[in-house]
């Protein structure tokens, strides 16, 4: 029989490509989104990919009567990866209510559902964004978790904190995942990241820029101290992202964790700046984008990459897509994006 894996958020951008690696893998799906920042048509998207329709249930996990409503009927779940959250670091700064309630409430009840359940296994979404500013690169998961900059990163620290905490006192296990920076999109072009409005994020400010949608991409600093000026990231094909939920849920499944919370930082391990960011897209894509220079933009950190030993050794996983395929694919994906892929 095959594992059934509850995903929520799964409609959204990582966990769109999460359910589609998972029933490549085998496992059955079943979706849990309240479509704030995704769109249903997503689900039929997947099953354009693998031809399997996942199970799709539109609910806010804050509700926890809906919730426990949908455990009633749903009482053989063996795993669930948790994505489900708000996530733009700006608006958090604005709205930091909203994004306490909804993040960790989001959570607390989906882990008081669980333990009635007894359903054990759980992998979470987290971010490099616990790391703050590192003063050693690259950053391993020993490196310290500094105080968060913006009630986003704080939520993301706390939810880390709920997991530890319960799994101390209960036979929850879990897998903590530190994303670096995820970008591009599936290779068939049929699900990508569908930011609303204005994009706070590099790659859909590239794309939509040469698409036309945006005018010039602001590039946030040129002097920082590196060696073209402008940050480095370490960017990460969101396929490759998506393999290593499929990865950490093996462990789980095969009792292979060590201790009952396991975190992995899941990047390249390899750097890249803005610059060379925005050129690698002009090049692989043969186009041009209009851009600027501007201000830094407050909040940023000049570096941040992973080291990715642990995840390599322990959840054999490694991120084998090169920038080149990140860029490409997320061209195509904008190009059918702005041809009403979704609308078809
Ligand atoms: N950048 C620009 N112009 C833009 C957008 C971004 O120059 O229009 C630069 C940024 O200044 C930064 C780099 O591109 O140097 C990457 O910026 P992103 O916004 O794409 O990514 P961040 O590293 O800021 O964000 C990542 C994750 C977020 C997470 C955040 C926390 O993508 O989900 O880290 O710091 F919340």
């Amino acid at each position: 029989m095959a594992h059934k894996i509850l995903v929520t958020g799964g409609t959204g951008y990582i966990g769109s490509h999460t359910v589609v690696e998972l029933q490549k893998s085998g496992f059955e799906v079943i979706i849990i989104d309240d479509l704030s920042n995704s769109r249903q048509q997503v689900v039929t998207q997947i099953e354009k990919i693998t031809g399997i329709k996942p199970d799709f249930h539109k609910i806010n996990l804050c509700d926890h009567s809906k919730l426990r409503s949908f455990f009633n009927s749903h009482n053989d779940i063996d795993g669930v990866i948790h994505f489900a959250a708000l996530k733009a670091v700006g608006e958090s700064v604005r709205f930091p209510l909203i994004y306490y309630n909804n993040n960790l409430q989001a959570l607390i009840n989906l882990l008081d559902s669980l333990a009635i359940l007894r359903c054990n296994n759980i992998v979470f979404s987290s971010s490099c964004t616990v790391y703050g500013e590192p003063e050693k690169l690259p950053v391993t998961e020993e490196s310290p978790i500094i105080k968060a900059s913006s009630p986003y990163s704080n939520t993301k620290q706390i939810c880390e904190e709920i997991i530890e905490d319960v799994s101390r006192i209960t036979p929850l296990r879990s897998i903590i995942l530190r994303y670096f920076n995820p970008i591009g999109a599936h290779e068939s072009g049929l699900i990508g990241e569908l930011p609303i409005g204005k994009p706070n994020n590099l790659v859909p400010f590239i794309t939509q820029t040469a698409i036309g949608k945006q005018k010039t991409l602001e590039v946030f600093g040129n002097d920082y101290n590196t060696p073209d000026g402008t940050c480095i990231r370490d960017y990460i094909h969101v396929v490759d992202l998506a393999q290593a939920h499929v990865s950490a849920l093996q462990r789980l499944f095969n009792k292979e964790h060590e201790s009952r919370v396991e975190t992995y930082n899941l990047g390249t391990g390899r750097g890249y700046s803005v610059l060379e960011v925005l050129n690698t897209f002009e090049k692989v894509n043969n186009i041009k984008v209009s851009h600027t220079f501007s201000q830094r933009r407050p909040g940023d950190v000049p570096a941040v990459y992973a080291n990715v030993d642990k995840a390599k050794t322990k959840l054999k996983w490694v991120a084998t897509k090169s920038l080149e395929e990140m860029l490409s694919s997320a061209w195509l994906w904008e190009k059918n994006l702005s041809e009403g892929i979704l609308r078809k």
